[in-house]
């Protein structure tokens, strides 16, 4: 892999540009897919897989459970380009190569991106289980994937961060979980560098700061998205409460069993949405 290089100016082109000869389908919609909610692929239809290991420029992810390939196809008759596992900083990734995926999807035309991820639940009404509509981020990773010279190929030095997550997707997902009879919970994500999980003063901290939901992902990326132009739907689900609350350790088992069980909710969610 590729943890701890820089990269060099051409490299959003020249990925854009390989992918682009691999599928004649122009992807409209970006997803990024957290652990154990990978499996929202499977439903693409004219699909192109293409692993990140022969994309120039890109890292190669090193998780357990992601299995690192970027997919264009439909999902539910829209063009999507998806991410099957994504770069985390805990794995030695600067900020920027982290969100490297990002540029490329907005090279490729993408301007809309959905965002999901498995969160801690630090809000005590909250249940392993639940999925929650990101309404706004706080980062506390201490890094920035904008940290350098602007590239105004993208966007402005000091980009607005005000609607970080769009009021109208969140309407709009808000509107498809009604309609299909599950309800979505909305709060505020704090991401956080990992790899441990928190302690329970840490997280009494998050809470105190406005945080319902933590986890390890996210905010590096929607930080280069919102700078590019892109707008936002964030979804996290809920895979365990948060250390301190639940008389019991955390576990990354833990994480992939409740998306197991969440994932007919969470691919109902995505597919309808795609199409709104
Ligand atoms: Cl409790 N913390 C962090 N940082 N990430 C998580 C998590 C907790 N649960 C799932 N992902």
């Amino acid at each position: 892999n590729h943890a701890g290089e820089t990269l060099p100016n051409e490299a959003y082109a020249e990925a854009a540009a390989y992918l682009t000869a691999q599928t004649s389908i122009k992807p409209e919609i970006g997803l990024i897919l957290g652990s154990g909610l990978g499996v929202l692929g499977d439903h693409l239809t004219e699909v192109t897989t293409i692993p990140y290991a022969s994309i120039p420029h890109f890292p190669v992810s090193t998780v357990e459970g992601h299995a690192g390939e970027l997919m264009i196809g439909y999902l539910n008759g829209r063009p999507v380009v998806l991410m099957r596992g994504r770069f985390h900083m805990y794995e030695g990734y600067g900020p920027e190569l982290t969100s490297f995926p990002v540029r490329v999807m907005q090279s490729l035309g993408v301007a809309k991106l959905i965002v999901t991820n498995a969160a801690g639940g630090i809000n005590t009404g909250y249940d392993p289980g639940d999925l929650m509509l990101i309404t706004d981020h706080i980062n506390l990773t201490g890094r920035n994937p904008l940290i350098g010279a602007n590239d105004d190929r993208f966007g402005v030095r000091f980009p607005d961060m005000s609607e970080a997550y769009s009021r109208k997707f969140r309407a709009i997902a808000q509107e498809t979980a009604q309609a299909s009879g599950f309800s979505l919970r909305e709060g505020v994500y704090v991401g956080v560098l990992g790899p441990s999980y928190e302690t329970p003063a840490e997280i009494r901290m998050m809470r105190t700061l406005g945080a319902d939901a933590v986890g390890m992902s996210t905010v590096a990326e929607v930080i280069a998205a919102r700078h590019c132009g892109i707008e936002v739907l964030g979804i996290s689900c809920i895979s365990n409460m948060a250390s301190g609350i639940l008389d019991q350790p955390l576990s990354h088992d833990e994480v992939i069993e409740t998306t197991e069980r969440v994932k007919a909710r969470f691919l109902k969610l995505v597919s309808e949405v795609v199409t709104k």
